[in-house]
């Protein structure tokens, strides 16, 4: 088969390394990649939002199948526009209709979905600016602290969690009168829970489902969790805590419901779901889902299957998924991210990478990395993700560390406690 994935982080780089691997791969192409996705296959020069670009690209290329890794052309209906063009609409897009992508697009569709299907997920209220005083009286009915969510995208930084009540109050005001733009139209408050994060995956063709490995990823840009969010800054799989006894009740209380949520509201969704869940006392609960893979969780996700990974996006294609079987690494995998000085507010690019060619026994996969005249250059907030193997937790971190120290750019900083509340 040909393919396109489109993207350009470590997630899209790690995709690339599996599809790579596969027999079934003849041409693998990234639009727009990076500096590591172009040693996987050929990178083409169209955003992945480009959609008439794309067009014309797949059908020169005859490109067999489209796999979508972020979720920008997704919530803009890159599915639909495939599936409504008679030139396109037999070349299969992995990742949900526009309706589907609603799950990440909107928090309170998905808050919404969630409560038609009894999932488990925080008590919350929908409100916009006319709804105000009725937001205030929410906020004052719950315990602090207040978490207060744009509905809309807004690249990871819609979510607010604050701990009095009068600058909840504050805020959501702030929210209603656009301090977030068109994303805080609405805004979703919600109960805080308290837990242990960890993200399930899972691939579906709309009528089955298959639970990737699970992961836990490290948001905060310093240690021990404190700093702002970033989009991650490592990854370990397995989960310690997501046990059988945890991951039965995830799938029988979230998977099962979502699956058959979306089949019974006639929802076409063939492709990823991420479950960003809290793990409260043993009950798994939906802090969010995504409608793609997480990074850097994919870094260590496709590390840990074993299955031909081409074969399984292609039963989605086929819509005969249930007929595929997927086997996991029993190692586990670590991943450390490297990000440019600064990050995650403002910070340069360009800087020269050394050292690249020194590591050994980690695989480095490129998130914000661009090649410039015969050198590798920092591109992007994230830039490498330093992932291993290890018989447990530790030994993939130590290997990670221990690389991560000769990848070398000007204003290269990590997080050192990778892993450091899991057992
Ligand atoms: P999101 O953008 O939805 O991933 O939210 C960002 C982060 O905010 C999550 O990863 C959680 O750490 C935190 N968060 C979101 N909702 C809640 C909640 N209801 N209770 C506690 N933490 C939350
Ligand atoms: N690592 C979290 C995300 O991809 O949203």
């Amino acid at each position: 088969m040909n393919i396109l994935l489109l993207g350009s982080g470590g997630r899209e780089h790690a995709l690339a390394w599996k599809i790579r691997q596969s027999s079934h791969t003849e041409r693998l192409f990234i639009a727009p990649g990076n500096a590591g996705t172009a040693r996987e296959g050929v990178n083409v020069s169209i955003a992945a939002t480009d959609f008439p670009g794309l067009k014309q690209f797949v059908l020169q290329e005859a490109i067999d199948m489209v796999v979508v890794g972020p979720e920008e052309p997704l919530v803009k209906g890159i599915y639909d526009f495939f599936k409504n063009d008679p030139e396109l609409n037999t070349v299969p897009v992995i990742g949900p209709s526009q309706a589907g992508a609603q799950l990440e697009g909107s928090k309170d569709f998905a808050k919404a979905f969630m409560q038609r299907h009894a999932i488990p997920t925080a008590a919350y209220m929908s409100v916009t600016k006319a709804g105000l005083a009725r937001g205030i009286a929410f906020l004052q009915s719950l315990e602090p602290p207040y978490v207060l969510k744009a509905d809309g995208l807004a690249a990871g930084k819609g979510v607010l969690i604050i701990r009095e009540l009068d600058e909840a109050i504050r805020e959501l005001e702030r929210m209603l009168n656009g301090s977030f733009g068109k994303a805080g139209e609405t805004v979703v408050i919600e109960e805080f829970l308290s837990g242990v994060e960890c993200s399930v995956f899972v691939i579906t063709d709309g009528e089955s489902y298959k639970i990737l490995p699970e992961a836990k990823d490290y948001k905060r840009i310093g240690d021990g969790d404190t700093g702002p969010n970033t989009g991650g800054m490592g990854a370990v799989s397995p989960v310690s805590f997501a046990d059988e006894t945890f991951m039965r009740k995830v799938e029988e209380r979230i998977i099962v419901p979502t699956i058959e949520g979306l089949k019974k509201e006639q929802i076409d969704y063939k492709g990823f779901i991420f479950f960003g869940l809290m793990n409260v006392d043993g009950e798994p609960w939906v802090i969010e889902y995504n409608c793609r893979m997480g990074d850097p969780e994919t870094e260590v996700v496709m590390m840990r299957i074993q299955s031909d990974f081409t074969a399984l996006l292609h039963g989605i294609a086929e819509k005969n998924l249930a007929g595929k079987t997927i086997v996991f690494d029993p190692r586990y995998a670590a991943t450390v991210v490297l990000v440019s000085g600064g990050y995650p507010g403002d910070y340069e690019k360009g800087k020269t990478i050394d050292g690249l060619d020194e590591t050994s026994g980690s695989l480095l996969f490129h998130a914000g990395t661009a090649a410039k005249d015969g050198k590798t250059v920092t591109n992007g907030g994230r830039v490498i993700a330093v992932s291993s193997y290890g018989n447990n937790k530790d030994e993939a971190l130590k290997q990670s560390y221990r690389n991560a120290e000769i990848v070398r750019f000007e204003g290269c900083r990590y997080r050192k406690d990778i892993g450091f509340d899991l057992e």
